[in-house]
């Protein structure tokens, strides 16, 4: 008998945004004149900046020429793409990061959920809740939990993230051992000061832990005095990794490009009590699982990194960053609480009853998809996310069929 690994059954049926794309796609069969519009996966619309296209043909006519050709890329990355990143994504901004603590991959969901693979079974786990399901789940299929009874994995430790701590959640009062954080964050757009990420800094040296910090999207941040990284703060190093990707950040949800920072000094221990280095660890993983980012899309990526690059690129964030301004307006107008949305795609809207109700409702009455809050976690229920990723007439349009479905 093929026994499969039961830690799937703990699972929920399907994960959110396919249970979400499967009540679209019944609606969208029962309502065939009816044009949907998509606020809910945070997916891009905008197309490429146009020099990262420029630099895709050019790696695409080299792939087709004997003497330019590429096979096999190195796992970690070409030393093009890391030394671009680790310039300006990093020692531009004052933060020591080197070309060969950063790992470039196919996408941050990957990163987040395979990291956890590094670690024993033992550990324990702490998540912010809201949460971005792919760091529960990954540790739920990896066996780290219990059963899920109402609504939360037994074994975890959750961080609530309320209104009321300003949706960064405080450190706990037990030890965890791996802390996943997200800032901006999805899903409730907020932000965290460098005053709260140095209390997270301090816990995780102070009880050996370690802080999964995804920055996925960081560039949104508009406000100066936000951090864009974990490692601006002083001690992180030791207790740090951060997951980058330019999904968000230059439209490649499509193209696939992201990376891995971890720096020389993050550690972790063997059963022995030997320290082991995790970027040793994640070369050996990756060296044996993963084949790299085609050359088109790493040189697609660099291509972020130029002058008109960098211009394109601050010109889509703030393209839908006006959007999340104009959802926040129109929300509040006809009476919404409203979080996020600010340094961040996300706005959290406090829509006062159930989540997945209200999804229903915004379907049915406006056909708008949004992604209900109690999807992300228990403390998400009476919020649902929506998301600027669309076009400004889109965006419009939808917030025209809410406020006249809703008002
Ligand atoms: C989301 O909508 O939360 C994101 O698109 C998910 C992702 O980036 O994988």
């Amino acid at each position: 008998m093929i026994r499969i690994n039961e830690n799937y059954l703990k699972l929920k049926a399907s994960y959110l945004f396919t249970d979400i794309a499967r009540r679209v796609a019944n609606y969208a069969a029962k309502n065939p004149g009816r044009e949907i519009i998509r606020l809910g996966i945070g997916d891009v619309t905008c197309p490429l900046p146009p020099a990262c296209i420029a630099a895709f043909h050019k790696a695409v006519e080299e792939m087709g020429a004997e003497k330019t050709f590429r096979g096999y890329g190195p796992e970690q990355g070409y030393q093009f793409l890391r030394e671009a990143i680790a310039a300006h994504d990093f020692q531009e901004r004052g933060i020591r990061i080197e070309p060969d603590e950063i790992f470039v991959s196919d996408g941050a969901k990957c990163d987040t959920g395979n990291f956890q693979e590094l670690f024993s079974l033992d550990l324990a786990i702490a998540v912010p809740d809201p949460v971005y399901p792919v760091y529960v789940d990954t540790n739920v299929m990896a066996g780290r939990t219990g059963e899920n009874r109402d609504g939360r994995y037994q074994g975890l430790i959750y961080l609530d993230s309320t209104e009321s701590n300003g949706f960064v959640p405080m450190v706990p009062k037990e030890r965890a051992d791996l802390i996943y954080l997200c800032f901006p964050n999805n899903p409730t757009g907020a932000t965290a000061d460098k005053h709260r990420l140095a209390e997270w800094v301090r816990y995780a040296a102070e009880n050996g832990s370690l802080i999964l910090f995804d920055a996925a999207y960081e560039s949104f941040i508009r406000d100066d005095g936000l951090p864009h990284s974990i490692f601006e703060i002083e001690g992180a190093r030791e207790v740090a990794v951060e997951f980058r990707s330019f999904s968000k950040t230059a439209g490649f949800t499509g193209t696939r490009c992201a990376f891995t920072v971890i720096p020389r000094e993050c550690r972790a221990y063997a059963g022995t009590g030997e320290p082991v280095h995790l970027r040793e660890l994640w070369l050996r993983r990756q060296t044996t699982k993963f084949n790299g980012v085609s050359y088109p899309v790493q040189r697609a990526a660099e291509a972020v990194y130029s002058e008109e690059g960098r211009r394109q690129v601050r010109e889509l964030g703030d393209y839908y960053l006006k959007n999340a301004g104009l959802i926040r307006e129109r929300l509040a107008g006809i009476g919404f609480s409203c979080f996020g949305g600010l340094n961040a795609p996300y706005i959290w809207v406090k829509c006062g009853s159930d989540s997945w109700e209200f999804f229903d409702r915004l379907l049915e009455h406006a056909g708008v998809v949004c992604t209900p809050g109690a999807g992300f976690g228990s403390c998400g229920e009476g919020y649902v996310r929506l998301s600027a990723f669309n076009s400004r007439e889109n965006v419009l349009a939808a917030l025209d069929r809410i406020e006249d479905a809703l008002k």
